[in-house]
């Protein structure tokens, strides 16, 4: 499948509207953060998010997408991304990661941000903040001339060196008109591989961090993806631009 003379280079109209997309989902974010609390549901998480989307009246890529039922991810603690909405509840001390997904214009934003929920223990806390800082390590090296590989190598090198291990099942992506585009963006591997990055490639990074090890299943729901061991993952994801003035973040405010 990896197809990497497929990559689109979007116009600079196209990489606007990518970052009208962006800033939109920014906002829902950023929202749904700032209600966040202990004792509410995963599905009562996602029927916010179903409000701030329509709100803005664009629309839930996820939604539909290969038979997903919800508009957000919701996975908590050892979930690691793809938690369906439903019952469980959320407790104070639990990591929560939440991955949005809209489209507007007929192009599309994804981004995941994982949170702590009431007071965290300092492990859980420190998975978050180099999660985070991960992302943004990767970012860095999403420059002209650079090889794609060398975000993944930075991310990997950033964790590891931390302490921590990348989940190796679940990977970055192209996005524009398709929620997944090419190429395939790994959070671990060697560096100077794969294609050389240009101006005008938009592309989805998100780093999903394991404290244990990075093995992961799928549970029987045929989504949720759980560490195998048990222990939490923390998940960041921006969509940006590739720009001759440095990698762009489009999903923020
Ligand atoms: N948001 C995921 C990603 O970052 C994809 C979600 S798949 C869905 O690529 F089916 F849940 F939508
Ligand atoms: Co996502
Ligand atoms: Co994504």
């Amino acid at each position: 499948m990896s197809q990497k003379h497929q990559i689109k280079i979007k116009s600079p109209a196209e990489v606007e509207a990518c970052a009208e997309a962006g800033r939109l989902l920014a906002g829902i974010v950023k929202d749904l953060i700032c209600s966040l609390k202990s004792g509410m549901t995963t599905a009562d998480v996602d029927a916010l998010c179903e409000g701030l989307i329509a709100e803005r009246n664009v629309i839930p890529a996820f939604k539909g997408y290969r038979g997903y039922p919800s508009c957000a991810c919701v996975s908590i603690n050892q979930e690691v991304v793809h938690g369906i909405p439903g019952p469980k509840v959320i407790r104070d001390g639990d990591i929560v990661s939440v991955d949005i997904g809209i489209i507007h214009n007929e192009f599309f934003s994804d981004t995941a941000v994982t949170v702590g929920v009431g007071s965290l223990s300092k492990e859980l806390n420190d998975l978050l903040q180099v999660t985070e800082l991960a992302l943004q390590v990767g970012i860095t090296q999403a420059r002209v001339d650079n090889h794609l590989s060398d975000i993944s190598n930075a991310i990997q090198n950033f964790v590891e060196a931390k302490g921590y291990s990348v989940v190796r099942d679940f990977v970055g992506h192209g996005i524009g008109r398709n929620l997944h585009e090419e190429p395939e963006i790994p959070n671990f591997g060697p560096p100077h591989q794969g294609p050389v990055l240009e101006e005008g490639m938009v592309l989805a990074i998100e780093p999903m961090v394991n404290l244990g090890s990075w093995q992961t299943k799928i549970l029987d729901d045929g989504w949720t993806v759980e560490t195998l061991d048990g222990k939490p993952s923390a998940h960041f994801e921006h969509t940006i631009a590739v720009t001759k003035e440095g990698p762009r973040i489009l999903t923020s405010c």
